[in-house]
């Protein structure tokens, strides 16, 4: 079990994406096999001087029932109400001196905490889950458990077997429920010069999501044709052609489209994303030419009849708008089409693309090399989202003096 993630940059190993800090754990008890694989990763951990300044107080509520609940006593009230569940709590100490020369250690605290991200991936690895705690009382601890004058209490994790967040109250459940975050890669790693923001290449933000979430999970799936693109292909009449497929992701769209009799090139830039695909079109006995490219980038060659977009355009700054626009209308024939869905300004929801458009900035950014045939609101419709995402449809023309 895992919890969603947004904003990630790259793709990391399994455990890395699978590991987070949940608050309900089952009743079971942890094996004491895997309670000393656990600690034993954690004694694995690199250490200034090999010092190995951590020490480890095990409270198991299954054989140290009154240890346990001695430490429970000592966690912040915030914390007490989850915490009653885990099976498990582990008091971290950090040594305050180095054990060779008796010196202040100031790393100890550092590696102490190396030690517990070790443990705690192991247990991730065991399927397990833990939750490391900050608010406790590190006097009473302190005194509950005579630490030593030169060891300092650090944390306390609470460790069992993910529970059931359908056990929680309502506000608990929502918050255990939340995709979870964190602060963009630029503004935590600096390439030469403090503060000049290290960058990703965006390719591999979509091959993480396309490596951690199944197909029928991401917010743009859609099992058949797009209703809009089977609405639009039907009123103007477009039976067959060259069709690009632009960002084809699980590809849906391309091999509904290949069925309908369409001659399909679909791209994307996760490899991951691509392999699926054209696993869906091997099973569904269809014929697509699947390419990992990346379209600001392309090695594509037209001309192409008509161009689908639905949701590519959207995830770019505005800066590559006039890249994009040289791609798309170099590689349409002339009087081709772009089917183009992007998110619209009306959809609030923090989540999703920066892109959100008003057909005005459709009409501004389009015209020239576009003739706009049309613009209207639809959704990033799926089958069971009562709410789904609010987007425009367009159907834009390449002119022919464009080119
Ligand atoms: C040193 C430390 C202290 C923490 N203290 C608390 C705490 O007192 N209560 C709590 O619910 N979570 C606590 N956390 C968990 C963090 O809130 C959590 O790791 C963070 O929100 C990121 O979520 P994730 O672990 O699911 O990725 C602590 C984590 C660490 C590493």
């Amino acid at each position: 079990m895992s919890r969603e993630r947004l904003n990630v940059q790259a793709p990391v190993h399994e455990l890395i994406a699978a590991r987070w800090s949940p608050r309900v754990f089952e009743a079971l008890p942890v094996e004491v096999e895997k309670l000393a694989s656990c600690l034993e990763a954690a004694r694995w951990a690199p250490s200034c001087y090999n010092d190995q300044p951590w020490r480890f107080l095990l409270a198991d509520s299954h054989q140290e029932e009154e240890a346990w609940q001695r430490l429970f006593d000592c966690l912040s009230p915030g914390n007490q109400t989850w915490a009653r569940r885990a099976p498990v709590l582990i008091l971290a100490c950090a040594a305050t001196r180095f054990g060779h020369n008796g010196q202040p250690n100031r790393w100890a605290q550092y590696d102490t905490g190396q030690a517990m991200m070790s443990l705690v991936l192991q247990a991730t690895a065991l399927g397990l889950a833990a939750h490391q705690m900050g608010g406790f009382d590190a006097d009473r601890v302190r005194q509950a458990f005579a630490i030593p004058g030169d060891f300092e209490p650090m944390s306390v994790l609470a460790l069992g077997y993910p529970g059931d967040p359908a056990v929680l109250d309502e506000e608990m459940r929502q918050r255990e429920l939340v995709p979870r975050q964190r602060k963009p890669l630029e503004e935590i790693a600096f390439a030469g010069r403090w503060g000049l923001g290290f960058t990703a290449p965006d390719s591999l933000g979509w091959e993480a999501r396309y490596q951690e979430s199944p197909p029928e999970r991401l917010p743009w799936y859609h099992p058949d044709l797009d209703p809009d693109v089977a609405e639009a292909l039907e009123r103007f009449g477009i039976e067959g052609g060259r069709v690009l497929d632009l960002g084809t992701g699980p590809g849906t769209q391309a091999v509904a489209l290949a069925r309908r009799g369409f001659q399909v090139v679909a791209t994307d830039v996760s490899p991951t994303a691509v392999e699926q695909a054209r696993r869906l079109a091997e099973r569904e006995g269809v014929e697509v030419t699947f390419l990992v490219d990346d379209i600001l980038a392309t090695r594509l060659e037209g001309p192409f009849d008509l161009i689908l977009d639905r949701g590519v355009f959207h995830v770019f700054a505005p800066e590559a708008h006039g890249r994009y626009l040289a791609v798309v209308s170099r590689l349409l024939r002339p009087g081709g089409l772009l089917l183009l869905k992007c998110f619209s300004v009306e959809e609030t929801r923090p989540e999703g693309p920066p892109g959100r458009y008003a057909p005005e900035d459709i009409q501004r950014i389009f015209s020239g090399p576009f003739r706009i045939v049309e613009i209207r609101p639809s959704a990033f419709a799926r089958p069971g989202d009562d709410n789904p995402p609010k987007a425009l449809f367009c159907v834009l023309e390449s002119e022919e003096e464009s080119r």
